[in-house]
């Protein structure tokens, strides 16, 4: 079921437009193909205002809580940006010791006030199924942007968004894909939710490479396989990476570990660098990561000498985040068509980004 907080769209099937207007994005399962579509074809309209061609004020007096209780750096300011650029206010909490949850307030609590505040609300928070709770109690929408090692629905749309036009560009498409994915599957929320988000493709070749103790949970195999997928799990990061499309690398989630020690002991195991690269991939073949890297000596699972390769995608996919939010936002408040209305060329000097 789509949750929302209009009890008149309540019970909806599928993700018509109507469906977006006042809903809360929580986890990638709400989405079919049409929906992702439509998230899709808004983003490609927020070019000229993202690229600073153009601005517009649609949500002018409009104001985004933006609720951080976990670090984050691109997630959070992206979401910040892609608000104002569409014209309204930010209000943020960036740390979980400035909030009075440390003063023991409930998500019901924090909920009822905070959305008396804001107009839509995105939160991040580091357990599991508490941005849901929260937005059972809110008055406003509210996004997902991360809860614990569940789910990251804007990553994993921003993701798609990405290796569709990567792959496009290769001639292929999203149908029929090959992905690797390397790394901590355990923990991390941004592939648990990109699985989800490509089963509604047709016939992925999913490539799962990673220490057995941080292999992908089985509900996620378990509903790949029921799409009709074919999934491949391994420890051999070499023989695995050849005749894939993406490789898809992640970083160790050190936070989710009992203890830093445990943690330490995956860190480096399958690494990324230019020469394994050229020895192993396929030319062209796209590299992924959701970001941060671990640049650390220890970890370094994504090399600093792959920054030249082109084929390396990480910060078009940081640009792309803030289209994907600039498109939720204005699906959710009902304004993508209205966009234009207020819109004019900017006046100031801009570096060409793009
Ligand atoms: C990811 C996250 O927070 O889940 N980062 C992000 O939002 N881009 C991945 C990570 O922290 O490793």
């Amino acid at each position: 079921m789509i949750r929302t907080i209009r009890p008149d769209a309540l019970n909806r099937t599928g993700f018509s437009k109507i469906d977006f207007v006042g809903s809360h994005i929580l986890s990638v399962s709400q989405f079919d193909r049409h929906a992702i579509d439509q998230v899709f074809a808004a983003a490609d309209s927020m070019v000229p205002f993202a690229n600073r061609q153009r601005v517009t004020r649609v949500l002018e007096g409009a104001i985004l809580g933006n609720m951080f209780f976990e670090p984050s750096t691109r997630t959070r300011v992206s979401f910040g940006c892609a608000w104002n650029l569409l014209g309204g206010e930010v209000r943020e909490t960036a740390e979980i010791k400035t909030s009075a949850i440390t003063k023991g307030e409930s998500f019901y609590d924090t909920a009822r006030v905070l959305s008396g505040y804001s107009d839509v609300i995105v939160m991040r928070h580091k357990i599991e199924g508490s941005v849901e709770e929260f937005a059972s109690a809110s008055r406003v929408p509210v996004i997902n942007g991360g809860d614990g090692s569940n789910e990251h629905p804007s990553q994993a749309l921003l993701d798609l968004f990405t290796i569709r036009k990567e792959v496009g560009d290769r001639g292929k498409s999203v149908d029929n894909l090959r992905i690797a994915l390397i790394g901590d599957l355990r923990y991390g929320r941004a592939v648990h939710s990109l699985c989800r988000l490509l089963t509604l493709y047709n016939n992925v070749h999913f490539s799962l490479i990673s220490p057995p103790e941080l292999s992908l949970g089985d509900e996620y195999i378990e509903e790949m396989r029921a799409g009709g997928h074919e999934v491949v799990e391994s420890t051999d990061l070499h023989g695995s990476i050849s005749h894939a499309d993406i490789l898809y690398v992640t970083r160790t989630q050190e936070e989710r570990f009992p203890t830093q020690e445990e943690a330490e002991r995956y860190k480096g195991l399958f690494r990324l660098n230019q020469s394994i690269y050229t020895e192993y991939c396929e030319p062209n073949t796209v590299i992924m990561h959701p970001l941060p890297r671990d640049s650390r000596g220890n970890a370094n699972e994504l090399d600093n000498d792959l920054n030249e390769n082109p084929n390396l995608a990480i910060f078009r996919q940081t640009d792309n985040g803030v289209l994907i939010r600039m498109a939720l936002f204005a699906l959710i408040l009902d304004v993508a068509d209205k966009i234009e209305d207020t819109a004019r060329n900017v006046s100031w000097y801009t570096a060409k980004r793009f």
